[in-house]
C-alpha cells in the first residue's frame, strides 16, 4: 500500500454534521459519502454492538473502508436511558427534550453522560479500529443555549460551566463524547496505513 495514497472511507450515516466532523479528524483519508439507498441496520444492545454493525454493513455492500458512530445520552437517575434508543426517544429534537424532563421531573440527581463509539471496518466487513468517547455532564432542569442538536440545550458541562447548545463548534468538539473518540481513532488509523 503506498502510505501517499490516500484510502477511499465512506461515512456510513445519513448525518451531515457527523461527516464534517469526521472529515475534520481524518483529513489524510478521503471521506466519501455513500449513497442515499444505503439501509444500515442498528438493532444492537449497545454503541458499541450498532456503530460496528453500520461500519460492516456499509463497507460490504460498498466494497469499501467504512467508518460509522453511535452515540447517545445515558441519564444515571434513568437507569442510563435514552441509551441507545436517544434517537427513537421522540419524533423531534423537541419532543425528545421534553420527553426526558418529563421523566426526570424534578429528581435533583440529575448526573448524564454522553457516549460515542466509532468503528472503522476494511472492504472485507472486518472491524480494525475501534474507539470511544464519554463526555459527563448534568441534564437542565430547562433548555440554555441555541446552537448544536439534538440534546444539547439541556446538556450542561460543569467543567466548561455552559451546555453543549452554548458552546461554540470548536470547543464542543475539544469536550464532546465524539471529539474524545475521533482523537482516540485517529493514531489506531495511522497504524493501518
Ligand atoms: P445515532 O445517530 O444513532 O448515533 O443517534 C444519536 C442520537 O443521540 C441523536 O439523534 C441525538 O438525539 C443524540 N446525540 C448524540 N450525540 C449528540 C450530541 O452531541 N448532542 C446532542 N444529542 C446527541
Amino acid at each position: 500500500m503506498n502510505p501517499m495514497s490516500p484510502f477511499d472511507l465512506v461515512v456510513a450515516t445519513t448525518n451531515p454534521g457527523k461527516v464534517r466532523e469526521i472529515r475534520a479528524y481524518l483529513p489524510q483519508w478521503n471521506c466519501l459519502i455513500p449513497p442515499l439507498d444505503l439501509m444500515l441496520e442498528e438493532t444492537g444492545d449497545t454503541f458499541a454492538e450498532n456503530a460496528r454493525m453500520k461500519a460492516t454493513q456499509a463497507a460490504l455492500a460498498l466494497e469499501s473502508w467504512a467508518i460509522a458512530d453511535d452515540s447517545g445520552l445515558e441519564v444515571e437517575s434513568l437507569d442510563g436511558a435514552p441509551g441507545v434508543f436517544s434517537a427513537r426517544y421522540g419524533r423531534t429534537d423537541r419532543e425528545r427534550i421534553e420527553r426526558l424532563l418529563f421523566e426526570l421531573g424534578d429528581e435533583p440527581e440529575r448526573a448524564a453522560r454522553f457516549v460515542c463509539v466509532v468503528a472503522v471496518a476494511n472492504p472485507q466487513g472486518e472491524i480494525v479500529a475501534e474507539a470511544e468517547g464519554v463526555c459527563v455532564g448534568e441534564i437542565l432542569l430547562a433548555p440554555r443555549g441555541t446552537g448544536g442538536f439534538g440534546y444539547d440545550p439541556i446538556f450542561y458541562v460543569p467543567a466548561q460551566g455552559l451546555t453543549f447548545a452554548q458552546m461554540t463548534p470548536a470547543q464542543k468538539q475539544q469536550v464532546s463524547h465524539r471529539g474524545q473518540a475521533l482523537r482516540a481513532l485517529v493514531p489506531q488509523l495511522a497504524r493501518l496505513r
